[in-house]
Parts: structure tokens; sequence; C-alpha cells
């Protein structure tokens, strides 16, 4: 293959920042693999959809949302939707960032199906596919003997999926825990530090990592969705994010924080899988208190850990320290170049 195509479905913040990787990389790939790659499709909500089978001018594309927030007619602008692109357009790689819907894993598992039905390649930055239809996926993927690749579904570009495939070979996970939710841990930490809830809220929106509406956060669903995408993946779990013992935050109030902290604890929001006797998997999401010398109650800000026990390797922790938008980036960049090793003729 000369030339690996890309259709990107989404170009918001990670997107654009991994156009800008690839922009950055395009020589180093090249040199690697002796295959360019293009992007063919770049599908949004508002902004427009770019096809073009020789390949969307990147540089030009960021430039046009940076200074006019949507694609001008110096590219070629479709009126197919992102469905019927990933149905029809010329592709490789189908790379799923639209937003993640929390409660149906949808639209993005119909794009990735219809790209499994064309036997096209995968990659996806949103967790929705992983905690919903892990197992019809990825069965869909070898069926059609192509790459299925999510590593920045959870903790981003940290190695967390590949790690446990590629180096704990025939070590069977007994149990998955960490602390994978940015705002509540913000919150936590910020409440523990005597800060106002306001003042937490508005430093973490002003740093981007906080929403308007942090519901879904604060009440748990979104570790629930990363804990299920984890448990699916490294315990063949089968669960989806509604099965999930879910309590967030909501109701912890400073007083909590301040009599834990007077028994030499912290509360942490943690996710849990473990192994039922039956077989079964089971997860749970709920506010615990740890001491402050367990390597849980260090964890602070939008750091996060995720620590997997294995029968061969007991228990090993890897930890994400204070990601930004370019590890996301890496993420998505990290499977392509899987991608790249399965499909290319390397020199
Ligand atoms: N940001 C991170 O650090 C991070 C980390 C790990 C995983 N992720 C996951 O990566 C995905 C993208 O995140 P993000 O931060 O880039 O989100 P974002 O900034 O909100 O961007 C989402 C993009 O998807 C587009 N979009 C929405 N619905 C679409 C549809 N039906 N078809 C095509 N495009 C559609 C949006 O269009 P408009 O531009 O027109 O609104 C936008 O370009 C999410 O699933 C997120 O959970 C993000």
């Amino acid at each position: 293959m000369e030339n690996l195509k890309l259709a990107l479905l989404g170009f918001g913040n990670a997107g654009q920042a991994f156009c800008r990787l690839l922009l950055d990389k395009q020589d180093e790939i090249r040199d690697t693999y002796r295959t360019d790659v293009s992007v063919t499709v770049i599908a949004t909500a508002s902004k427009g959809n770019i096809y073009d089978p020789a390949g969307v001018d990147l540089a030009a594309a960021l430039a046009d949302i940076e200074k006019n927030g949507k694609f001008s007619e110096k590219h070629k602008l479709i009126a197919m939707s992102t469905m019927e692109l990933a149905e029809n357009a010329d592709y490789d790689v189908l790379v799923e960032m639209t937003p993640l819907n929390i409660f149906t894993g949808q639209p993005a598992t119909d794009h990735i199906r219809a790209a499994f039905a064309r036997k096209k390649h995968a990659i996806t930055a949103n967790k929705g596919p992983v905690a919903w239809f892990f197992r019809e996926l990825s069965q869909a993927a070898r069926d059609a003997g192509v790459c299925f690749f999510y590593e920045t579904t959870v903790m981003d570009g940290t190695p967390v999926f590949n790690l446990t495939e590629h180096t704990l070979k025939m070590a069977k996970v007994t149990e998955v825990s960490g602390i994978l939710n940015s705002t509540t841990n913000f919150i936590l930490e910020g409440l523990a530090l005597g800060i106002d809830y306001d003042d937490i809220m508005e430093r973490g929106r002003k740093m981007g990592f906080i929403e308007a509406d942090p519901a879904m956060d604060i009440e748990g669903f979104d570790a629930a969705a990363k804990i299920t995408a984890l448990l699916n993946v490294l315990m063949d779990a089968g669960i989806t994010p509604d099965q999930v013992k879910r309590k967030g935050i909501e109701d912890i109030t400073v007083k909590d924080i301040k009599d834990a902290a007077s028994r030499g604890k912290v509360i942490k929001l943690l996710c849990k899988g473990v192994r039922n006797e039956d077989g079964s998997v089971e997860a749970t999401v709920s506010p615990v208190e740890v001491s402050r010398d367990d390597i849980l109650a260090g964890i602070n800000s939008t750091t996060s850990i995720v620590s997997i026990t294995t029968d061969l390797m007991k228990k090993i922790s890897i930890i994400e320290h204070e990601p930004e938008i370019e590890q996301t980036a890496y993420g998505v960049f990290g499977d392509l170049l899987r991608v790249l090793d399965a499909v290319s003729v390397r020199p």
C-alpha cells in the first residue's frame, strides 16, 4: 500500500489535534512505512463535510476552523451525511471522533459497523462503541479481517490496552480498578483544599476539561462508561454501562471530606471490576475513602490511574500525569501506526 486513506468523523478538539500531529509526522511515517497517509473525508455536525478522494489539504482545513469556525469553499464540500460517507466514501481507515453518547454508544457504533461491512479498518477515540458493543464489533472486525483499535477511549494515549495485550501475554486479568474521571477528581481535591465549589468549577472550565453541564461526570456516568470499556476489553466482561453499580459524588459534602481527613483518609471516586465466582464480571463506580499513604490518594487534578491485577503478575498500576489534548491525539496516532504495521511492508 502506498497511500493509506483516512476518514475522520469528528473534527473537534481531538480531531484537530490528531491532524496537527499527522502533519508533523508525515515525513517520518513515509520514511518508516514507505506509505503516505492522506485524509479523504472530514465529517462534522456543523462545520461542513469534506470529501476529496485526492486528499484534503489538512493545513488549510485546520486554518479554516481556526479563522472562520467552518470549512471554506476551497475544499470539496459535500452534502452527504456522516453515515453516507462511512458507507460510500473512498477510505481505508475510519477514525471515529464524534461525541460520546453515554446512553447508547450511537451513532458512533453504526459508523464503525459501516466500516467493517466494507472491510475497512476502524480506530475509535469515542468509548461508546467499546462500552456498549465491544464483543459484536471486535467479532465483526475479525470476520472482516481488519483492525479495530481503541487505545484513546480510556486514559488517552496512555498504553493500557496495548500494554496488556502485548506485554502481559497469557496473564489472566482478575481485577481492574482506577480513578478515571478528571472532573470528579478535581472537585474532590479542590473541596479538600477548602476551595469554594463554584471557584473549582470555574477553574476546571477555564482549563478546558469541565463541561458546561458536568452532570455526566459528577453522577459517575462517564466513569461507568470507562470502567465498562476497560472490563470489556481486558476481562471479556460483555457488559454495558447500565449494568455498572454506579454512585457519583453528588452527595459528598465538605463535612464528609473533613471527617475523612480527620481519620487520615481522602475521598476518591473509584471504578472497579472484579470477576465473580460464576465467571461474570461485577463493575462498580463509587466514592471510597482511601488512606493518605495509599497511591490513590496522590492521584490529583486531571491525573488518572488504572490498576490491573492478573494471576501471573499480581497488581500493576499505570498513571497518566495531567494529560493535554496532545496525549489524546497520540492515542489515535498510535492506533494509526498499528494499522500501518498491519498493512505496510516495512523496508
Ligand atoms: N478531548 C479529549 O481529550 C478526549 C480524550 C479521549 C477521548 N475523547 C473522545 O473523542 C471524541 C471527540 O472528542 P472531542 O474532544 O474532539 O469532542 P468535540 O471537541 O466536541 O468534537 C466533536 C466533533 O464531532 C463532530 N460531530 C458531532 N456529531 C457528529 C456526527 N454525527 N457526524 C460527524 N461529526 C460529528 C462535531 O462537529 P462540530 O464541530 O460541527 O460540532 C465536532 O467536530 C469523543 O468521543 C470523546 O469522548 C476525547
